[in-house]
């Protein structure tokens, strides 16, 4: 049996949180609907942020409380603070992801707080989930450029990512936010984090603004990273990181995946249904 990549597909909310189209929840839904099928173990469909800051993200518990469940996927949900759990929880979110930034810029201008400030938020969100065991994930932006406040250095990334870890997130995503990163710098970055969080705790995600994704993955592949974020259709940015453009696509990452002789355990032909459907929801902008 040849050896498991996972994709962790964010198409839902990492894509779709930046389309300039207001997209009705129906086509959320069938989105959503379609990629449970394709045979991912999480998806990310929600965000419970502020719908002034993110009013793309508004029909989130809709989307939630639409979707049809495959049993054995965990349908994830981004949460910035205290309300943005609960409502969570309350929508039914299987898992959560709570969000910072290696470089202050950036922080500020995502979530309107320093990196600090983030923790101190985030310590409340940890503590309840660890009593219902709701498992949470930890995002890391800006893991090697800011648009902001330019390179950011490989010690911040380290230091942040054994923080979440430390308090109970049991997977850290380290983003390539602006898709700025080359396979050195994504080297020299994973080389700190492996210091302080075992590998096969990080995830992948990268942004293809300079088409050098897939060029990342190679590198995060040969340091042992095994979990990758990727957006079907490679939907995507983020509106608060100007010049951030699409996620890396899923089907781009599945098929080279392929190609190395990793098992992704997808269905292509689903995957590329999911593809076309992405597609016509950008396109109908
Ligand atoms: P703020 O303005 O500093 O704080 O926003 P606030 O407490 O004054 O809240 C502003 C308003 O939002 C208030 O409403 C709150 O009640 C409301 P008002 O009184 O004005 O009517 N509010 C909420 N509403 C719904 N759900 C909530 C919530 N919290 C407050 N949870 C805040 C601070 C964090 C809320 C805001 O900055 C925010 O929502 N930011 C989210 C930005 C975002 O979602 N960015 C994209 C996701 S991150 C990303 O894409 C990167 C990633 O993909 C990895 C990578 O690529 O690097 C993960
Ligand atoms: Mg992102």
């Amino acid at each position: 049996m040849n050896e498991r990549v996972e994709i962790f597909e964010v198409g839902p909310r990492d894509g779709l949180q930046n389309e300039n189209r207001e997209i009705p929840v129906a086509e959320k839904i069938a989105l959503v609907d379609c990629l449970g099928r394709a045979g991912f173990s999480r998806i990310e469909v929600a965000s419970f942020v502020s719908p002034k800051w993110v009013p793309q993200m508004a029909g989130s518990a809709e989307v939630l409380a639409g979707i049809t469940r495959v049993p054995g996927v965990r349908y994830a949900a981004l949460t910035p603070n205290m309300r943005g759990y609960d409502d969570a929880r309350l929508a039914g979110a299987d898992e959560i992801a709570v969000f910072a930034s290696a470089s202050e810029g950036f922080s500020k201008a995502n979530v309107n707080a320093t990196i600090a400030e983030c923790i101190e938020r985030f310590k409340p969100i940890l503590r309840a989930a660890r009593h219902i065991d709701l498992p949470v994930r930890g995002y890391i932006s800006c893991v090697t450029d800011c648009p902001f406040d330019g390179p950011t250095a490989p010690e911040k990334v380290a230091e942040l990512a054994d923080t979440l870890f430390a308090q109970g997130c049991y997977e850290i995503s380290l983003g390539d936010t602006i898709g700025q990163a080359t396979p050195d710098s994504i080297v020299k970055m994973l080389m700190a984090v492996r210091d302080v969080v075992p590998v096969g705790r990080l995830a992948g995600h990268f942004h293809d603004t300079a088409g050098r994704a897939i060029a990342n993955i190679d590198a995060s592949l040969s340091l042992g990273v095994r979990v990758f974020d990727a957006a079907v259709g490679g939907l995507g940015g983020c509106p608060y990181a100007p010049g951030a453009s699409g996620n890396v696509a899923t089907e781009a990452v599945a098929e080279h995946l392929q190609r190395l002789g990793y098992e992704t355990g997808l269905d292509m032909a689903v995957l590329h249904e999911a593809a076309a459907m992405a597609r016509a929801m950008r396109e109908g902008a």
